[in-house]
């Protein structure tokens, strides 16, 4: 019988498919095995069995097509949470978490039972990130895809929050105009350019369009979002964006034609504009 420790070799075939090899190998055996990475490193004498050995090599193959390992496993960490995730949505990116930094750290402009819209919830990640975090907001949270608003009702039942109420929208197209008075507003849209060569390569060429890609230049859904919030806002309200990285100037812009005030960008960890918000005062 196959030992864990022999399939760990398995890191060499990773290395031209995977910038993260080890990981990815140690995350897939660990899957199969029903085992955490610590118990993985502590046994590597331990025993697979052939059905786990079967699988494993099942899902090795998948990844040496470029399958990403959330999809292989079902599964990706955001925030505090474990997220179901697939294919009918983006898989949740570690520079989003900014977005739930930043909405937290406005809790202290905001009322204390804080109204919530995050706009594209895909896999719920933001909503429910925020939801944890704050059980005295009430969170919106919509989505076009249909695929997207299930895995994000399943994604909050499996936290256990009350406090989200998740459904499919069009943008704005099904809030109901008396519920226009959302405090914050958050959104991850698409904003990638329809003709980035990014798109041919790596994670994003199995993640769907339609959580991807925004017309010529990527704004063209940002663009509906900054002019439509202010309809949906509080006064006083905020609007929270996460955009492309070359972005920042375009979005300022956007926000200040559309008349927010205290407009800023943020940088991500690796110093680069991510995240553009504002204020409506109007
Ligand atoms: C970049 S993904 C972000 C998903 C999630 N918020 C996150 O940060 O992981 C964008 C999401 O917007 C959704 N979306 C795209 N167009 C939309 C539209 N017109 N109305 C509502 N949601 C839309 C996509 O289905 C996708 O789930």
């Amino acid at each position: 019988m196959a030992k864990v420790s022999q399939l760990l070799k398995t890191v060499d075939q990773l290395r031209a498919v995977s910038d993260s090899p080890q990981l990815d190998c140690e995350i897939l055996l660990c899957h199969v095995l029903e085992v955490d990475r610590a118990q993985l490193r502590t046994w590597p004498d331990a025993t697979v069995e052939p059905e786990q050995l079967q699988r494993f090599e099942a899902l090795l193959q998948a990844r040496l097509q470029g399958t990403p390992i959330a999809y292989l496993t079902g599964s990706q960490g955001f925030w505090s949470l474990d997220l179901n995730v697939s294919p009918d949505t983006l898989i949740p990116r570690p520079e989003t978490e900014l977005v739930v930094e930043i909405a937290l750290a406005l809790a202290l402009a905001l009322p204390r039972r804080s109204r919530v819209l995050d706009l594209g919830t895909g896999t719920g990640a933001i909503a429910l990130a925020l939801a944890s975090e704050r059980q005295d907001w009430q969170l919106t949270a919509i989505d076009s895809q249909s695929g997207a608003v299930a895995l994000a009702k399943q994604n909050c039942q499996r936290q256990g929050l009350s406090n989200v109420q998740i459904f499919q929208s069009d943008w704005f197209s099904a809030i109901a105009a008396d519920r226009a008075d959302f405090d914050l507003i958050v959104s991850n849209p698409p904003y990638i350019e329809r003709d980035d060569p990014h798109l041919k390569q790596g994670d994003v060429r199995f993640e769907p369009s339609s959580a991807l890609v925004s017309g010529v230049d990527g704004l063209d859904d940002l663009k509906k979002i900054v002019r439509q919030s202010p309809d949906y806002l509080a006064v006083g309200g905020w609007l929270l964006v996460e955009h492309g990285c070359e972005q920042g100037n375009a979005l300022r812009d956007l926000f200040v034609s559309a008349g927010f005030s205290e407009v800023a960008t943020r940088r991500d960890y690796n110093n680069l504009d991510r995240v553009t918000l504002g204020q409506w005062r109007r």
